[in-house]
């Protein structure tokens, strides 16, 4: 225990360790490393002895709230929030247990209010999902110069919790975030492509946060008393620099010289050079702000041009849209005329078929006629011959009468 609490930077305090050692009351559930690091990141709370207050979400058995309100100093208060309603029996003097969802802001809403804490600890389902969220719901809760925990952050690298190794989402990638948040101030263009608008959410997330500090399976979280809303200065002191000329990585930009703080010698050694640089850096501002001028004639003259092209080209675009349109029209009207076309060819080819078969029709009727004729002509015949046969028979009796016999 002593090697880890060495290899956490903790300095053996008693009490916490103890009260872990000796608890026996409900039952708590720590991982071994876990104690020394606490009674490191606690001591300032211990040892200055007055009342914090702090809230554990995930009560479970109620034993590390009975081992918390051993050791803080005695007025603290403590709440605790399990999801689970069977928790609700595990209050205490100091105790609070409230019953609701930490995951879900508007549950946490109603159950803390406005409330805040010195010190919070997230004990909870330890779901990916449900830590950031608890986070990004509890940080706002905690009081200047609090601390914020997570514990069991290895639940981070499991699929079972939502997480993975190095997955977006994963809840260790959020506290890796912050890591970025704490030092978006260093960030530069000149360094490559960045996106402002992300540079500009590490700063605001970035105001906040002293530290974030990792440990096996733990996450530490540590609150600025006060906002920092400028870049932290940077401080030079003394008055001899014998082996690096330190003003030389002063850049000769206002901004720059802005940002230092320096002690009384070192603003002796560093005036003359840096007064002699900022004047430099001043005429190059002023060149620079005269080629600006330049550049700002030329854009309003190029700005003028393309106004007057502009008008070219609105004329142009309604001309080619009139046109566009009497194309339209023009293809309609191919198209209409296609279509009856299409309908005379179609009526040509009817009449075509008529004319054809009348014709044939005629024909058959001239062939027809043809026949009655001949069969007229032959009926004429006969009736010539049947003629002359009623003729010849007519005669007859005469002849009889006249012959006395029939002809031979
Ligand atoms: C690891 S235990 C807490 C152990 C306790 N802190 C201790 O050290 O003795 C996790 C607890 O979190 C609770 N829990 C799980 N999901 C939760 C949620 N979304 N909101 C609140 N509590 C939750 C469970 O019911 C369970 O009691």
């Amino acid at each position: 225990m002593s090697e880890l609490a060495e290899a956490s930077g903790a300095r053996p305090q008693t009490s916490l360790l103890q009260a872990f050692v000796a608890h026996a009351g409900h039952v708590s559930d720590k991982w071994e490393h876990y104690i020394p690091v606490y009674q490191a990141e606690f001591a300032r709370f211990l040892a200055r002895g007055r009342p914090v207050r702090l809230l554990e979400i995930g009560v479970q058995n109620g034993g590390s709230l009975e081992v918390w309100s051993k050791v803080f100093p005695a007025g603290s208060s403590f709440v605790g929030i399990d999801v689970d309603p069977k928790c609700a029996g595990l209050g205490s003097p100091g105790v609070t247990i409230r019953i609701g969802d930490a995951s879900d802001p508007a549950a946490l809403d109603a159950m803390l209010g406005a409330e805040a804490f010195d010190i919070i600890i997230d004990d909870g389902s330890h779901r990916s999902a449900h830590v950031v969220s608890t986070f990004e719901a509890c940080f706002q809760r905690l009081k200047p110069g609090g601390l914020y925990v997570v514990e069991d952050m290895h639940c981070s690298y499991w699929k079972s919790h939502g997480g993975g190794l190095r997955r977006a989402g994963a809840s260790i990638e959020h506290f890796k975030d912050l890591v970025d948040a704490l030092n978006a101030d260093h960030l530069r263009p000149a360094e490559g492509p960045i996106d402002p608008g992300e540079v500009e959410r590490l700063k605001r997330l970035g105001r906040r946060l002293l530290r974030v500090t990792f440990y096996d399976s733990l996450v530490f979280i540590e609150k600025l008393e006060t906002e920092k809303h400028a870049p932290y200065l940077r401080v030079m002191t003394g008055a001899e620099a014998p082996v690096f000329e330190l003003v030389d990585a002063v850049t000769p930009d206002p901004r720059a010289v802005r940002s230092l703080l320096l002690g009384p010698a070192a603003t002796n050694l560093f005036a003359p050079t840096l007064l002699e640089k900022l004047a430099t850096a001043m005429e190059a501002v002023g060149a620079a702000r005269s080629e600006a001028g330049r550049w700002r004639e030329t854009a309003e003259t190029l700005r003028a041009e393309a106004d007057a092209r502009g008008e070219d080209t609105d004329a142009l675009r309604a001309e080619v849209a009139r046109q566009a349109d009497d194309a339209q029209a023009l293809r309609a009207e191919v198209a209409r005329r296609a279509v009856e076309m299409q309908t005379l060819r179609a009526e040509a080819d009817r009449r075509a078929e008529e004319a054809g078969a009348l014709r044939a029709e005629l024909a058959r009727q001239g062939e027809e006629a043809q026949a009655l004729r001949a069969e007229s002509a032959r009926q004429a015949i006969e009736a010539e011959t049947l003629r002359a046969e009623l003729a010849r028979l007519r005669d007859m009796p005469r002849w009889r009468a006249l012959l006395g016999r029939p002809p031979a």
